[in-house]
């Protein structure tokens, strides 16, 4: 094959200009005439019994149009994406203050606004369940009937008792980490629209349009041919935008069924803050034992996972902590168990890594703790157990190829200079009586694409049509979030297709264009929708060929599709892409096709936690350069070096913007993000006292690309959205750790936890 043309260079956003322009439209942009405003009420408390729902004075106020309450779903009042165990509305009983009770429509955002205020609703409070002890200690309150524990998930590998007589040392930590918000630039948004026939549309500002599809035809009692969603520009989504979105779109919808227009529903910064699904809180026990030459012998983890009062993905969350527990090394003797807990918290849910980068902060302190302990650098002891070609995952995965782990850490080590820096840092610190300085290290993979327990909704479609002129239309079935699918299938069609970047055009996200493709998560939306479309592609360009060869009387052997021409071998004789497109149309010959991609079926054994977790998976090593200020407390980070193994890069350039925003969001992670709940209430539902970081936090980032190329992805990528946050937190600890000589269990590393544990320490040493 010869060297591509358009995959693997920097190619510019195909979104760009619209987005900096302020032309591209989002849900809040959209106006249709009659168009009606959603308010939503939810509970006063976090748990209760709903007495009764009194909508009168409402449904009297100025300029309603409908108050609706769960007596009016004409559906199923269902909304959970795993489990039916989530109302739309609630009957009689509310399990967290995001629970609601009533939806109202009106002329304006102020009219409806002022109409929920007059919904009356009489309580009997329950007792609050505040964290996992609490749901799980006997006698407790059950917050479904079904008990609070919602799910158990494991792995059982090897023989755990040989893992402990091989140790030399054996390490014993609990960590704990809290909420994230996703802090996505646009707040939640959608617009429903009636249709004739009873047709519906919704415009969602949205991860997974097959997802609304489904829980609005399930809530409206339709079918899933009467409603099409449309993705609406989105300004972020980073996993909130997964399952969520499913709930303001059927509230929206419902609506719009029962007056006849066309209703929006945007959220306020608070109310997203406060409704919409978080980072969950995850406790993890970790005992892990090491060979005197710092191998780890034996690796038992414990998992408290909050899910919140309804499950939405926590257990699809929890499988993948669960997995990702034992790190991207070879640990023979295995045993996790996760629990996946009910509380009357907000719930937790899909946040970018998705239950990663809290089990990898555990991980990664116990080995650097571990290469303390036995005199080894933290880079040495990772070299001596990360995941090589033909070794098996913790879940007994035998990797046969695309196993990129131990040159990321080379790199990372080579381009940070590691080594080098930890003699200077540390001479430099006992110089510096306040600024101390640390440098660390995080190793972690991540399963590209689903894992097997969702293997059934792991397919992605497209549909490919070259137009007369030459000009291309794609659409996909996966979403653009800000991460960049767009341009990286725009390049794909381009490179497959023969013609130049600036043809493609990629369609909004429509269910009507393409089949159900699944979710747009997993960091899986460059191998899913870019080999979907591949496979269109090929089919189209076969087709072009053979009318090239007709065109230019030659055999289709020798007839070659590059940067916008087709050539015969040698260059003598060509003809433009265009032209061909033109001959095709003249001829009668189709040049729409549809794609389809489904990677080969997953062995799972659900009660061992064995087999093929994920198709393939992507590695990364992560160094982490801080400053901390001893009379604040206040943590810098100075420098990140981030080598990951990609599979192929498509689009360096935006993978390169990728990797820098996720660290810049995994170091608010590390050092000041955090959701405050009080009996299951948020504190902080803004941006004054939840604090993200910052331009002026972002750090020097210098992205390393690794390319092991993977014979399934497309020209041999996997994925890089989630990966790039998931090592950030776990590397800047254990920097932070090394600058002070203290170990952390506890996320985030804000200042004044920092001065906190230091203050102590000194106490009690
Ligand atoms: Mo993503 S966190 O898998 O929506």
């Amino acid at each position: 094959m010869s060297e591509p043309t358009v995959v693997s260079r920097p190619a510019a956003r195909v979104d760009a200009l619209d987005k900096v322009r302020g032309a591209a439209r989002y849900v809040d942009d959209l106006e249709l005439p009659g168009m009606l405003h959603c308010k939503v009420v939810t509970s006063a408390h976090p748990h209760a019994e709903v007495h009764s729902v009194d909508v009168s004075l409402a449904l009297a106020s100025a300029g309603v149009f409908a108050v609706l309450t769960a007596r009016d779903v004409p559906g199923e009042n269902q909304i959970g994406v795993v489990t039916a165990d989530q109302p739309l509305l609630v009957e009689r009983r509310a399990r967290m203050l995001a629970d609601r009770i009533a939806l109202v429509a009106a002329d304006t955002p102020e009219h409806a606004l002022e109409a929920a205020r007059k919904v009356k609703v009489e309580y009997r409070p329950l007792p609050v369940i505040a964290d996992t002890d609490q749901a799980l200690a006997a006698g407790a309150a059950r917050i479904h009937d079904s008990g609070n524990l919602l799910a158990k998930k494991q792995v059982v590998r090897g023989d755990l008792g040989a893992g402990w007589a091989a140790a030399k040392l054996v390490l014993e930590r609990t960590f704990t980490t809290g909420y994230q918000e996703h802090a996505y630039l646009e707040t939640n948004g959608v617009l429903a629209v009636p249709e004739q026939n009873g047709a519906l549309t919704v415009y969602a500002s949205a991860q997974c349009p097959f997802y609304i599809q489904k829980a609005v035809a399930r809530v409206l009692g339709k079918d899933l041919a009467s409603i099409r969603c449309v993705q609406a520009t989105t300004g972020g989504a980073f996993g909130g935008k997964e399952d969520y979105p499913s709930e303001p779109a059927a509230c929206a919808a419902l609506l719009a069924m029962k007056t006849g227009r066309p209703v929006k529903l945007v959220y306020q910064r608070s109310e997203d803050i406060r409704w919409s699904s978080k980072r969950h809180p995850i406790r993890t026990q970790h005992r892990i034992g090491f060979d005197g030459e710092g191998r780890i012998t034996a690796c038992e983890v414990k998992l408290h996972c909050d899910a919140g009062a309804y499950n939405g993905l926590s257990t699809v969350v929890s499988e993948r902590a669960n997995a990702s527990a034992p790190g991207p090394y070879r640990a023979e003797n295995v045993r996790v168990d996760t629990y996946v807990v009910y509380t009357n918290n907000l719930f937790g849910g899909a946040f970018r890594g998705f239950g990663a980068p809290q089990v990898t902060f555990a991980m990664e302190a116990q080995l650097d703790e571990a290469a303390e302990r036995l005199g080894l650098s933290p880079a040495e002891i990772r070299r001596r157990n990360l995941l090589r070609v033909g070794d098996a995952t913790a879940t007994g995965q035998r990797l046969p190829e695309s196993v990129g782990a131990l040159e990321c850490l080379e790199k990372a080590v080579e381009r940070s200079r590691f080594e080098e820096k930890r003699a200077l840092l540390a001479e430099h610190n006992r110089k510096s009586p306040h600024l101390k300085k640390g440098i660390g290290l995080a190793c972690c993979m991540y399963g590209c694409c689903l894992h097997a327990g969702g293997q059934f909704l792991e397919g992605s479609g497209s549909l490919v049509q070259v137009r007369p002129d030459g000009s291309v239309n794609v659409a996909i079935g996966g979403t653009e979030l800000g991460q960049g699918a767009f341009t990286v299938v725009a390049q794909l069609a381009a490179e497959e297709l023969g013609c130049e970047l600036s043809k493609v055009h990629v369609s909004p996200v429509s269910t009507e264009l393409v089949p159900d493709s699944g979710p747009t998560v997993a960091s899986r939306t460059t191998v899913m929708s870019g080999n979907a479309v591949l496979d269109a592609a090929r089919q189209i360009k076969s087709r072009m060929l053979e009318v090239a060869a007709q065109k230019l009387d030659a055999p289709q052997g020798r007839l070659e599709a590059r940067g916008g021409d087709f050539l015969l071998a040698g260059g003598l004789r060509r003809l433009s892409f265009c032209e061909v497109a033109k001959a095709c149309y003249e001829r009668k010959v189709n040049l729409t096709a549809e794609g389809w991609f489904a990677p080969p079926r997953k062995e799972w054994n659900e009660a061992l936690g064995l087999g093929e977790a994920y198709s393939v998976y992507c590695f990364a090593t992560q160094v982490a350069e801080v400053t901390v200020d001893l009379r604040s407390g206040r943590v810098t980070v100075d420098r990140v070096t981030a080598a990951h193994d990609v599979g192929k890069a498509i689009n360096p350039a935006a993978l390169k913007g990728q990797v820098e925003g996720g660290v810049v969001q995994g170091l608010g992670y590390a050092l000041m993000e955090e959701l405050q709940l009080s009996e299951g209430k948020c504190l902080n539902p803004n941006f004054t006292d939840y604090l993200i970081p910052s331009s002026a936090d972002a750090p020097e980032v210098e992205v390393v690309l690794v390319e092991h190329p993977w014979s399934l992805g497309p020209f041999g990528a996997k994925g890089v959205g989630e990966p790039a946050l998931i090592p950030v937190a776990a590397a800047v600890a254990n920097a932070v750790s090394f600058a002070l000589g203290h170990r952390f269990d506890r996320l985030p590393l804000t200042p004044e936890r920092v001065l906190l544990t230091l203050e102590d320490s000194r106490g009690t040493t």
